[in-house]
């Protein structure tokens, strides 16, 4: 450590890029699929490996069990009268379905065209690594930390972090900070450092239509029996009006609307409609009238069919009428939708317009709270000012129309200001085939997070 201690940030970290490297691919390696009960033990690897991680970095670190996957916590306290920031991310990772649709596996990282393919590249496991390094590189540069930090690392993030919110409500004062730093969003365009200070909520459900006790012969029973799959099919198109609004009475009752001035800054975003089209290989996108595509996207709720299924899928054709059909159903819900209200909505609201002689069960599946951050604030205004330094380039205020549960709970649990910087690019595949994380945004990232932590260091 000590030869280094006279380089600057910059220095330390280009000459460490290789070493940053393979560390960050042998963390990608480990399988931490957490919705799957095959992956447990990857999970407990993951965690047993970020614990060992740092250690070395000479942080206090527990691994804390609890009622599913554990939670990583590490601290590393300097001074009192310094800023305390938390760092918030998720070790655990999607599925790697459709397994087919990947041309490298996913749990074999591999760097072509300057990208990290693997699952979890940029969801979390890329972007809240850029913190540790983060963390490594002022130590072994400046010697100590600008600010107290802590490392709050949870595994069950993609299950809708079922186990986190209590675990901060009973540890307060342990997790006690003036800003949460939080890297699990993106930029909204190349080389455009981002602070994303609006985050949606979801309502997730599934739902089950059943009628004859068993699957019917469709020329023996057709156009006397009820048709599950029919029948859901209506139900769903009962879920959108004309305007492309949700049709579900109450929906929007408690929804904060754009503002004006925000439509007028996101006029401002350098983002194109028509490059989002053609990126995404679409000929039109619609939605909710009287409203921009990235107002929609970032500011409104919306309502999608996740996938649905029933009836005969195998070859050629057989004449059926199914018994029973399922759909998944999820919004995104924005400031102040109550996901528990919306998904008892949503459920009577299938149920009362289900077709005669279906029966309809609702399960619900998970919900998370939507999010908004000040922009104002002398934490987000610092943040800003040290990305901006990073990349020569002006900060971004965005939304997103992504979920992170456990926000709403640091901003009323802890009373911190939460900052979400993007390190990763809106594409990155999460969640998809070829899950991607630049390196130049890897390393930019493990310099941001220093610049900004060096830039919170006297906000309190
Ligand atoms: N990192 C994402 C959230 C996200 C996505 C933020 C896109 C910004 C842009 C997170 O890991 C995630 O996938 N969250 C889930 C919700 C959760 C309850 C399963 C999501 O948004 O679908
Ligand atoms: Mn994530
Ligand atoms: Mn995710």
């Amino acid at each position: 450590m000590s030869d280094s201690i006279s380089k600057t940030i910059k220095e330390y970290a280009s000459e460490y890029q290789a070493q940053h490297l393979k560390e960050l691919l042998d963390f990608l390696r480990i399988p931490s699929v957490s919705t799957d009960s095959e992956h447990v033990k990857d999970i407990r690897i993951a965690a047993q490996w970020l614990e060992t991680e740092l250690k070395q970095l000479t942080f206090e670190v527990e691994v804390i069990e609890t009622a599913k996957h554990p939670i990583v916590y590490a601290e590393k306290i300097v001074d009192d009268s310094l800023a305390t920031v938390l760092v918030y991310g998720h070790y655990d990772v999607q599925p790697v379905d459709p397994i087919e649709l990947w041309d490298s596996d996913p749990f074999d990282p591999i760097v072509r065209d300057g990208l990290i393919i693997a699952r979890g590249a940029t969801d979390d496991k890329g972007q809240v690594y850029a913190h540790i390094k983060g963390a490594e590189v002022l130590l072994n540069t400046d010697g100590q930390l600008p600010v107290n930090l802590k490392f709050l690392i949870e595994g069950e993030e993609e299950i809708g972090s079922p186990n986190l919110d209590s675990f901060i409500t009973d540890n307060k004062e342990k997790l006690a900070a003036d800003v949460v730093l939080i890297s699990d969003n993106a930029m909204v365009a190349p080389n455009t450092p981002t602070i994303t200070y609006g985050l949606k909520g979801l309502s997730y459900i599934e739902v089950h239509v059943k009628a004859a006790s068993h699957d019917l012969h469709s020329g023996a029973f057709g156009g006397g029996v009820p048709n599950p799959i029919n029948g859901l099919a209506k139900m769903i198109a009962s879920l959108h009006d004309e305007q492309g609004r949700v049709a579900v009475p109450g929906f929007y009752d408690a929804v904060i609307d754009v503002q004006p001035e925000e439509r007028e800054a996101y006029k401002r975003v350098p983002f194109s409609e028509t490059e989002f089209a053609e990126e995404l290989s679409l000929s039109a996108t619609p939605g909710e009238a009287n409203y921009s595509l990235l107002e929609r996207l970032w500011a409104r709720p919306t309502l999608d069919c996740n996938g649905i299924a029933g009836g005969f899928q195998g070859e050629g054709a057989k004449t059926v009428i199914a018994s029973e059909a399922m759909a998944k159903i999820s919004c995104r819900l924005v400031p102040n939708q109550d996901h528990e209200e919306i998904t008892r909505m949503l459920g009577d609201f299938l149920k009362e317009n289900a077709p005669e002689g279906l029966s309809v069960e609702v399960i619900d599946l998970h919900g998370g709270k939507p999010a908004l951050t000040p922009m104002d604030s002398k934490e987000v205004q610092a943040a800003a000012k040290a990305l901006s330094e990073v990349f020569g380039q002006e900060t971004i205020f965005a939304r997103t129309g992504g979920t992170i549960p456990v926000v709403s709970t640091f901003q009323t649990e802890l009373k911190a200001g939460v900052i979400l910087v993007g390190l990763g690019l809106e594409d990155d595949r999460a969640h998809s085939p070829n899950e991607k994380f630049d390196l130049v945004n890897y390393y930019r990232g493990i310099e941001s997070s220093a610049a900004v932590l060096k830039a919170l260091a006297d906000i309190k």
